[in-house]
């Protein structure tokens, strides 16, 4: 599995993670040997959110006595991002995935409170080592920017929207982290259950190339979010087949000319007046 830095002051982290948005909405115990398999075969990053209810708890179970293994990540409900709210919600969470710490903290998006107090309360989180970094999603540029001026420059991540059909952030989200050293998760990264099906005139050029190699469609569209330094994936897997299919992406390169044909296949389109939300 191939390692990448998170941010500019982060530790390696998988460059193939594991989300777990409705994780505990199907069977629990495949639920958790998902996110064991894949722990397993390297997907160390895992992500979750206050907003996905009991998904931490079931995190909280998959990594039970395996947390030094995990870089583990959770979001603030944006209606709970006050000073105060967002201290609580931290604490709800690190009781429900069963840990004194997250590797990561996020503001799930950019909601009514001001930036300052959310960034202040993850400060204060950090100081007492209850996070070790923290981070944004959903914000596009001028979002991130006015981050910066809320004190945010230390930003560890911003997590977006980012898969085959959805390439908005190549635009200007991905450049600007690029270069400031923040770390970009794509999330959803096969279209949250709309992956290109045969109808899609991008399909066959993703099977060619999956089938050159000997590998399967999404493997070659994880090899492809993932071809720019910054970027990683958090796909979400409800059963340790799919999981230990998209761990194996993890050591995946896709040549120059790989990438240029799935760039023509699946273009990025125009740029957005501003970023997609969940
Ligand atoms: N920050 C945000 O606002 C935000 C928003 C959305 C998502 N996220 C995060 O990103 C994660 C991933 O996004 P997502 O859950 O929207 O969707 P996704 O990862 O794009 O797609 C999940 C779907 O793909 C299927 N799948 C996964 N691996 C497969 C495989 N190898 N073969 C066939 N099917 C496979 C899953 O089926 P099974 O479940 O049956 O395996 C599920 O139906 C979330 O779980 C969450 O952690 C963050």
């Amino acid at each position: 599995m191939e390692q990448r830095q998170f941010g500019a002051a982060g530790p390696e982290v998988s460059v193939i993670g594991q989300g777990t948005w409705n994780l505990e909405s199907g069977d629990r115990a495949r639920a958790v040997a998902a996110l064991r398999k894949g722990l397993d075969l390297g997907m160390t990053h895992i992500d979750t959110a206050e907003y996905y209810g009991a998904a931490e708890n079931v995190v909280g179970e998959a990594i039970a006595g395996r947390r030094r293994e995990v870089f583990l990540v959770s979001k603030v409900m944006p209606s709970n991002a006050s000073r105060r709210g967002t201290i609580e919600a931290c604490e709800k969470t690190l009781a429900k995935v069963n840990s004194d710490y997250l590797d990561c903290y996020l503001l799930h998006w950019r909601g009514r409170y001001p930036l300052e107090e959310t960034f202040s309360a993850f400060e204060q989180l950090q100081q007492a080592g209850k996070i070790r970094s923290w981070g944004v999603s959903n914000f596009d540029v001028p979002d991130l920017e006015d981050a910066v001026k809320a004190g945010g420059a230390a930003m560890a991540c911003n997590q977006v929207l980012y898969h085959l059909q959805e390439r908005a952030i190549e635009h200007a989200v991905l450049p600007w982290c690029e270069q400031h050293g923040v770390a970009v998760v794509a999330y959803s990264p096969f279209g949250s259950g709309n992956f290109p099906g045969i109808r899609v005139s991008g399909r066959k050029v993703l099977d060619e190339i999956a089938e050159a190699r000997g590998l399967t469609a999404r493997q070659v569209a994880l090899a492809f979010l993932v071809r720019r330094e910054p970027v990683l994936t958090i796909p979400k897997a409800s059963s340790p087949e799919h999981a230990a299919e998209n761990a194996a992406a993890g050591k995946l390169r896709l040549s120059d000319a790989e990438i240029e044909r799935l760039d023509q296949a699946f273009p990025r389109g125009p740029k957005p007046r501003s970023l997609p939300m969940i």
